[in-house]
Formats: structure tokens, C-alpha cells, sequence
């Protein structure tokens, strides 16, 4: 644990820890992950403190929730180096580096605008994995075969 972030934001006691996000970028996990804060977990958000292994990172805390390591995978579309902790009695019980899920459904558009999934409302849009690659794993989408990468979900994302 790096002292500096220690000093930021305090251990927590049972929740979910998720570490080693891209500088800058925790507030798209928490889209990702559906929390948008009215839901009363206890939220602590560190953006850009100094990480021995990525230079800069990010770190998401959330107090109550236990997140799961399918529900997290999601988040390796931005943010592929990113480790889960689960906090319990404030001791780390488990610790996974997230895989990418081998379906990404409902999260982001296809970045073709002529895809189904973006003309017809009942076609949502949903993508298979193609590469494992843990610098980015890419997609393509079932309908019209089109590449999402991380690029493209963080434009999306973004927006
Ligand atoms: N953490 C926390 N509350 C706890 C225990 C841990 O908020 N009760 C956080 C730490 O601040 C850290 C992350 O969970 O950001 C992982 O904790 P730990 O495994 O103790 O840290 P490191 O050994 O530095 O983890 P890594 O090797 O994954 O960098
Ligand atoms: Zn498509």
C-alpha cells in the first residue's frame, strides 16, 4: 500500500476496493458498475496519487457492497490493470487482477452508426470477446462485426 493514498483516504471495514485504475478514470468505473451515488454507499473516490507499478492511478472504495470478480470484468474495457479487493473486518480476503468478460452487454454502443444495435430500440447492443490481451482487450459486436476497443469505450463513455 502505497503511504501516500493511506494518508487520503482511510482503511475501510467491510466493502469492495477496486485499485490500480488509470489515473483519472475511476468516476467511468463507477458508471460502469451502475453506482451513481443516490444508492447510499459510502464512496470514496482517490483520483491521481502515486502508484509503484502504474505511475499514477486512481482507487474506488465502496463501503456495504461486495462486488463480484463477473461484475468487475466489465470495467477491464478502461481500465484492464485494475485489481479488486474484498474487504472484510477490514482485512483483504480476496484479491483478483480482473479478467475481461467474455461478453459485454448493454454497456456501450457499437461504434458503427449504422448497426442494428443503434437503430433498432430492441436490439441492444452486445459484444464478444476477441482478444485477451491485459494492455486491452478488444470486442466485436454480434451484429455487425464491428471492433469496440477500450479507446472506444472510453470515448463513449465520456460523452
Ligand atoms: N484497503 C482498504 N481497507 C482495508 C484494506 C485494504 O481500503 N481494510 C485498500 C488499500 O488501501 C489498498 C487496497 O485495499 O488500496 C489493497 O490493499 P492491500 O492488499 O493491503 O494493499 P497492497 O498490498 O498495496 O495491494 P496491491 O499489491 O494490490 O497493490
Ligand atoms: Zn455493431
Amino acid at each position: 500500500m502505497s503511504g501516500a493514498s493511506e494518508l487520503i483516504v482511510k482503511r475501510i471495514r467491510d466493502g469492495s476496493v477496486i485499485d490500480h485504475i488509470p489515473a483519472g478514470r475511476s468516476l467511468l468505473v463507477l458508471k460502469i458498475l451502475g453506482i451513481k451515488g443516490d444508492e447510499g454507499y459510502r464512496v470514496a473516490l482517490v483520483m491521481n496519487v502515486e502508484s509503484r507499478k502504474i505511475g499514477r492511478k486512481d482507487i474506488l472504495k465502496i463501503e456495504g457492497r461486495y462486488i463480484s470478480d463477473s461484475e468487475a470484468s466489465m470495467i477491464t474495457l478502461i481500465a484492464p490493470e485494475a485489481t479488486l479487493n474484498i474487504v472484510k473486518n477490514y482485512r483483504v480476503v480476496h484479491k483478483v487482477r480482473l479478467k475481461p468478460p467474455s461478453m459485454v452487454r448493454g454497456i456501450v454502443k457499437c461504434p458503427n452508426s449504422m448497426c442494428v444495435s443503434n437503430n433498432d430500440p430492441e436490439a441492444q447492443p452486445v459484444f464478444t470477446l476477441e482478444k485477451t490481451d491485459s494492455r486491452e482487450p478488444s470486442f466485436r459486436c454480434i451484429y455487425c462485426e464491428t471492433r469496440l476497443t477500450g479507446s472506444d469505450a472510453l470515448t463513449e463513455l465520456y460523452g
